[in-house]
């Protein structure tokens, strides 16, 4: 499987700033009296002072996200100086520098050595912000990149925080890696190919990986993931990735949504915008990414990842309107809708989850269209148990992930009834998609589970320009969550 090609800055953390650095980056801020600069170790007083005059005399305001580059003053040995706005010093968030940063990294890219001290405002979201938002891809091309596309290269200059800086990186690149799958076209990335992928993968982080395919998906009755990778040539697979540090006191079940393309089946989607659902996995990309930062952040959790991996085509052998199938665990589905063939795999492998009887369970899919409806394209929409749905949503909040909590409704508890099977996968009305596709899920979570469903069909994938630290095409949301997630319950009593 080729994935695409992407490419990361190179962030480095120094305690003391290069000497031959070409481009110095510095945080400007908006003050009441005008443009701001807070004291830099990269600059001198009378340097400082003079920068500012230049800055002010091209119109600088330090706005946020506002990029003005000019020649380095005199005394200093780099070339110049890129300033990047971080809008009201009293107003100042983690997201509003996380974004800064993210434009910052896209305005460098060409150079191959920058210095900066915006990590005195925020380590973690200074580095988030330059890996994510200088993320590039170009696919798969013929044609090399040009060297002045090429990611930046920047030296963080800060005293401390070599943990912190660590920890941020790998936050970061579990994103990247998340985006970099998502963006892989399908014919690449299909459930086999996806599968031994992700083994080499978390099997080099120190995970123990398991593989069932279609045969032994058989065997154990795996009826939901089976019927939606019928109708492929290729066939469907379920991977488990598993973390288990020694003196864990809880344990976490994840689960991701890995449908490799998703035609909607013989209830086939409209041709326009059927493209974007290579995009149909980026819930399991999230998982993996997460599951292999849990391990190298050395979380003290459990972590097991189940992500079913299916295609969705129309065939001869595909599901029909009208089918029964049976989950594992035994439940039955009437499938109305070959279209909502989400829920048909999670559904297996939140069951089985359910079985290792896991304290927590995180689930994410590019689930409903419905969601996009209700909160837009960059919210998701968090649903499951009272507390934990709470929760998730704020820590997903917290990251700059934008989630909010959504309650399930409680007449999709009589609409969820068939005449054919023990459930429907579609309502009749079309009022509530996203929560309905929440109630169905929630058959197949043991009554004592904390869990948390994420809906991430918009906010996974940026259809538009870059913006911050969210490039376009994939995003790898909501992979921050998952491991703020965790290393909330790790911390928990
Ligand atoms: N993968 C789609 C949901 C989706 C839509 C994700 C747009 C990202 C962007 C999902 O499998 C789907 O097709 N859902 C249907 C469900 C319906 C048939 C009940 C939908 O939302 O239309
Ligand atoms: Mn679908
Ligand atoms: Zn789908």
């Amino acid at each position: 499987m080729t994935v695409v090609a992407s490419a990361l800055p190179t962030v480095k953390l120094e305690k003391k700033a290069p000497s031959k650095a070409n481009v110095l980056l510095i945080a400007v801020f908006q003050g009441e009296e005008g443009l701001e600069i807070p004291g830099t170790e990269l600059l001198g007083n009378s340097e400082l002072k003079s920068t500012l005059e230049a800055l002010t005399a091209v119109g600088a305001k330090g706005k946020t996200g506002e990029i003005t580059r000019i020649p380095a003053p005199k005394g200093s040995k780099a070339q110049s100086v890129v300033a990047v706005g971080l809008g009201n010093p009293e107003k100042l968030e983690d997201e509003t520098l996380r974004r800064a940063a993210g434009s910052a990294a896209r305005a460098l890219r060409g150079e191959k050595n920058v210095a900066t001290t915006i990590s005195d405002f925020g380590l973690t979201a200074a580095v988030e912000g330059l890996i994510l938002g200088g993320y590039s891809t170009r696919g798969i091309r013929s044609t090399e990149a040009e060297e002045d596309e090429a990611p930046a290269k920047i030296t963080l200059v800060s005293k401390d925080g070599k943990d912190e800086f660590e920890a941020a990186v790998i936050g970061a690149e579990a994103v990247a890696f998340a985006r970099t799958l998502t963006n892989t076209p399908s014919n690449e990335l299909y459930p086999e190919s996806y599968a031994k992928y992700l083994k080499e993968q978390a099997t080099a982080a120190g995970l123990d990986v398991e593989i069932l395919d279609e045969k032994e998906l058989k065997k154990q009755g795996f009826g939901g993931i089976l019927s939606v990778g019928q109708g492929s040539a290729r066939p469907p697979r379920l991977v488990c990735l598993s973390w288990k540090p020694k003196k864990a006191k809880k344990s976490v079940a994840l689960v991701g949504k890995g449908i490799t393309f998703d035609t909607g089946g013989i209830s086939l989607k409209p041709g326009a915008g059927m493209w974007d659902m290579i995009s149909d996995m980026g819930g399991s990309a999230a998982v993996a990414g997460a599951t292999i930062a849990a391990a190298k952040l050395k979380v003290g959790v459990e972590v097991t990842a189940y992500l079913p991996l299916a295609e969705n085509m129309p065939s001869g052998e595909a599901t029909r309107p009208g089918d029964v199938i049976t989950h594992y665990g035994g439940l039955t589905s009437e499938v109305l809708n070959t279209d909502a063939e989400g829920r048909l795999v999670l559904a297996d492998a939140i069951a089985r989850a359910c079985e290792d009887n896991p304290d927590y369970l995180i689930e994410t899919a590019t689930l409903t269209g419905a969601q996009v409806v209700a909160l837009g394209s960059r919210t998701a929409g968090v649903m499951g148990s009272d507390e934990f749905r709470d929760r998730v949503a704020e820590i997903g909040r917290a990251v700059g992930e934008n989630a909010w909590a959504v309650p399930l409704l409680e007449e999709h508890d009589e609409e969820i009834k068939s005449k054919a099977a023990d459930i429907r996968n579609i309502n009749a009305k079309r009022e509530g998609g996203m929560q309905f596709a929440g109630t169905y899920l929630s058959q197949f979570v043991t009554d004592d589970v904390e869990w948390a469903h994420i809906d991430v069909a918009g906010p996974s994938w940026n259809g538009g320009a870059a913006r911050g630290y969210t490039t376009p095409r994939a995003t790898g949301v909501p992979a921050r969550t998952i491991i703020a997630a965790l290393q909330y319950i790790a911390n928990e009593k």
